[in-house]
């Protein structure tokens, strides 16, 4: 697939989005490596801090199918259908990229394509406790 492809199913998911304190719709779309595509949203609360991001969700999602290989994740955000100004990774979804997502895989969103060393240089994993 297309990081292009990729970028507008990221855009479909959005769709999806439960969003209504925010006003913020966000979409993933994660690829694995035997050519899987596993979509997500955010997902928001009464509770504010129970707020499932989109990214986190497509990932969960696919670990919890068995898939632990992933070659790119597109994300996409807006408040008002416009998915243009890019949708960066907040820490939570960056550290749990960290978990299960090479550096190798792309992070493709509206600017374009990154790597996650580009968002968390240095950062805390299994390594980290040896
Ligand atoms: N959000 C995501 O889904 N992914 C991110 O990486 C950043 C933030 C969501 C969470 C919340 O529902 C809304 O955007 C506003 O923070």
């Amino acid at each position: 697939m297309t990081n292009e492809e990729i970028f507008d199913a990221a855009v479909k998911a959005a769709g999806n989005s439960y969003s209504k304190y925010s006003g913020f719709s966000v979409g993933a779309a994660l690829l694995t490596s035997d050519g899987r595509l596993f979509t997500g949203c955010n997902i928001e609360n009464a509770s504010f801090s129970l707020t499932n991001c989109a990214e986190r969700t497509a990932i969960f999602k696919a670990v919890s199918e068995g898939c632990r290989e992933f070659d790119a994740i597109a994300v996409a955000g807006s408040m008002n259908n416009d998915f243009s100004k890019p949708c960066y990774p907040c820490g939570a979804c960056l550290q749990v990229m960290s978990e299960f997502c090479g550096n190798n895989m792309r992070i493709i969103l509206s600017d374009g394509e990154h790597r996650l060393s580009d968002f968390l240089p240095m950062r805390f994993n299994e390594n980290s406790m040896k």
